[in-house]
C-alpha cells in the first residue's frame, strides 16, 4: 500500500499540490482522473520522485519519506525499484527489437542472465498475444503496439506498482482499445497500478478505486461506483464536461 499524507507541491508560480492526503492499496487499480493542470502527473511523477514535493510524508509499503527532510541516493533507488512507469508518449530503445527492449531491464538493471530474461520476455509476449512481434524493431510497431510493447517492458521488471500517465492519449481510439485491453487483463490479474486517464468509460470498468483531483486537491478518494454515482456538485460538473 502506498500512502501519502499531506503532500505539497509549490511550483515558483503555482501549487500544484495542496494537502494532498491518498491512499494506493496493492493489487488493485486506481484511476486518477481530473480536469487538465489540476495536479495529475505531478502526484503520479512524485511517487517514483522524479518529483520532488515541497512538503508532506509518503510510505510505499515498508520505505518512508518526509519531504522536508534530506533523501539519500540509496533510498531513491530502492523506492525507484519499486515502481514501473509508461508515459504518454512511447519510449521504446529504438536500436533494440521488442524481445531485447523486454531484456534490457531485468539484464542491466537487475543482473539477470540473458537466458531467463528472454524466457521471461517470450513468455510475456505469449500471454499478451505478441509473440509475433518479437523480432521487430520499434519503428515497424503501430503506435498502440508500441504503447504494448512499452507495458511489457515496465512489468519485465517486476515492479510492485505500476504507474501510467495517460497512456493512451497519443493513439487512435482503436489502438487506444487494444492499449486498454491490456489494462483490462492486468487488472483482473491484481496487478497495483496506478493510472492517470481521461477515459471515464476506461476508469469505470477497470478501476476498482478512484482519485479526482481538482485544482491540486484531492475531490474524492474511494470506490468506483461511488465516485461515477456522487451527486457531489464538483463532480457532476466535472462528469458532465468529459461528455457530450
Ligand atoms: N515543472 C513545472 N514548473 C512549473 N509549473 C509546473 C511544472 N509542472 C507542472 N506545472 C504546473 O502545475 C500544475 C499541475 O500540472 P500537472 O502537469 O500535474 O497537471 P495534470 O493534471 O497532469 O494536467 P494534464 O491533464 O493537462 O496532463 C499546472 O498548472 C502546471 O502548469
Ligand atoms: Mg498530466
Amino acid at each position: 500500500m502506498i500512502k501519502v499524507e499531506n503532500v505539497t507541491k509549490q511550483f515558483p508560480d503555482k501549487l500544484a499540490l495542496d494537502d494532498v492526503s491518498l491512499e494506493f492499496p496493492k493489487n488493485q487499480t486506481t484511476a486518477i482522473v481530473g480536469p487538465s493542470g489540476s495536479g495529475k502527473s505531478t502526484l503520479l511523477r512524485s511517487l517514483n520522485l522524479l518529483e520532488r514535493p515541497t512538503s508532506g510524508k509518503m510510505s510505499i509499503d515498508d520505505l518512508n519519506v518526509d519531504f522536508q527532510k534530506e533523501i539519500s541516493n540509496s533510498q531513491v533507488l530502492k523506492i525507484r525499484k519499486r515502481f514501473g512507469m509508461v508515459f504518454q508518449e512511447k519510449a521504446l530503445f529504438t536500436h533494440l527489437n521488442v524481445l531485447h527492449n523486454l531484456m534490457e531491464g531485468p539484464v542491466k538493471v537487475k543482473g539477470v542472465s540473458k537466458e531467463a530474461a528472454s524466457k521471461q520476455a517470450n513468455d510475456l509476449l505469449a500471454q499478451f498475444n505478441m509473440t509475433e512481434l518479437a523480432d521487430r524493431y520499434p519503428y515497424q510497431l503501430s503506435g498502440g503496439q508500441q504503447q504494448r510493447v512499452a507495458i511489457l517492458r515496465a512489468l519485465a521488471m517486476e515492479p510492485e506498482y505500476l504507474l501510467l500517465d495517460e497512456p493512451t492519449s497519443a493513439l487512435d481510439p482503436e489502438l487506444e482499445a487494444q492499449v486498454l485491453r491490456v489494462l483490462r487483463d492486468l487488472a483482473e490479474q491484481n496487478t497495483s497500478m496506478i493510472v492517470v486517464t481521461h477515459n471515464m468509460d476506461f476508469a469505470r470498468k477497470v478501476a476498482s478505486r478512484v482519485a479526482f483531483i481538482d485544482n491540486g486537491k484531492v475531490a474524492y478518494q474511494g470506490d468506483t461506483n461511488g465516485f461515477f454515482e456522487s451527486k457531489e456538485d464538483r463532480i457532476q460538473k466535472f462528469l458532465g464536461a468529459m461528455t457530450f
